[in-house]
């Protein structure tokens, strides 16, 4: 959508360009003289590129405004507080944002889905209290309810994203901050208030 605006923005651009410039020639030219008259085509023609390529750039630090990722992968994403899942609940899934959102004991910790081992998407199996929660169905890596590793090729626990809860209780994630870890730990979580 954002490419197609960004190419509109730029022809729509670059055509103003033209028809200003073609304008100004015309004000420019001489009619008694062929040789003026070419060196204004000339030059209109050069000005309309310059000024087509200027669209162009111009376009493209549109699109540097424009945030790219909103809504998915990549940005900040919102659970609403009715979402939220009770301490050993089921895991709030979001598939656009790639992360299971858990609630434990020590607070909320969001999960990033992608297994570490070599990427497939981990579905979670349950129960919370089973040590095979999560089962990678690639190669059988195997995961608790936290994301640590109980099973399986894979190198270390699941990964977890930045997590805030917000004043109204729902819960932001920031699925363009994933972390890495050894294993679980409580500062992993963030205590739903
Ligand atoms: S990708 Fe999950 S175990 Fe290999």
């Amino acid at each position: 959508m954002i490419r197609i605006v960004r190419t509109l923005f730029g022809l729509i651009f670059g055509w103003i360009a033209s028809v200003v410039l073609g304008v100004l020639g015309r004000f420019h030219s001489d009619p008694m003289s062929n040789r003026v008259q070419r060196r204004t085509f000339v030059r209109n023609a050069t000005l309309g590129a310059v000024g087509s390529t200027l669209a162009v750039v111009a376009a493209g630090f549109g699109g540097l405004m424009w945030p790219n990722k909103t809504g998915a992968f990549g940005s900040k994403l919102i659970v609403p507080a009715d979402d939220v899942p009770p301490v050993d609940g089921v895991p709030f899934r979001n598939v656009a944002g790639k992360f299971y959102l858990i609630h434990n004991t020590d607070g909320l910790m969001a999960l990033y889905t992608k297994c570490p081992h070599l990427g497939c998407t981990v579905p979670y199996v349950g129960p919370a209290d089973s040590p095979h929660a999560f089962q990678c169905p690639c190669h059988g890596s195997m995961y608790d309810y936290e994301g640590d590793r109980t099973g399986g090729p894979a190198p270390r626990p699941m990964d977890y994203m930045t997590v805030t809860v917000e004043p109204d209780g729902s819960v932001m994630v920031n699925t363009g901050e994933i972390h890495t870890r050894e294993s679980y730990d409580p500062s992993q979580t963030v205590k739903l208030a």
